[in-house]
């Protein structure tokens, strides 16, 4: 199993959009994925 974590204080700079197209790719390639949004 692999932990990946997307971390930037800042707002705005595209932690979303990579974890999510990052997500779509390794499921694609036959991972099984779970993506979770610890944004406060
Ligand atoms: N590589 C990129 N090139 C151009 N625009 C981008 C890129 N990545 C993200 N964006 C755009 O920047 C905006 C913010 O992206 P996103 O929502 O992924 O950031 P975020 O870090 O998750 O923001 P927040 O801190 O508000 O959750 C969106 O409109 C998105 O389409
Ligand atoms: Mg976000």
């Amino acid at each position: 199993m692999y932990v990946i974590f997307v971390i930037n204080y800042k707002g705005g700079v595209g932690k979303t959009t990579i974890t999510a197209n990052l997500s779509t790719e390794l499921a694609y390639r036959g991972f099984n994925v779970l993506m979770t949004d610890l944004d406060p």
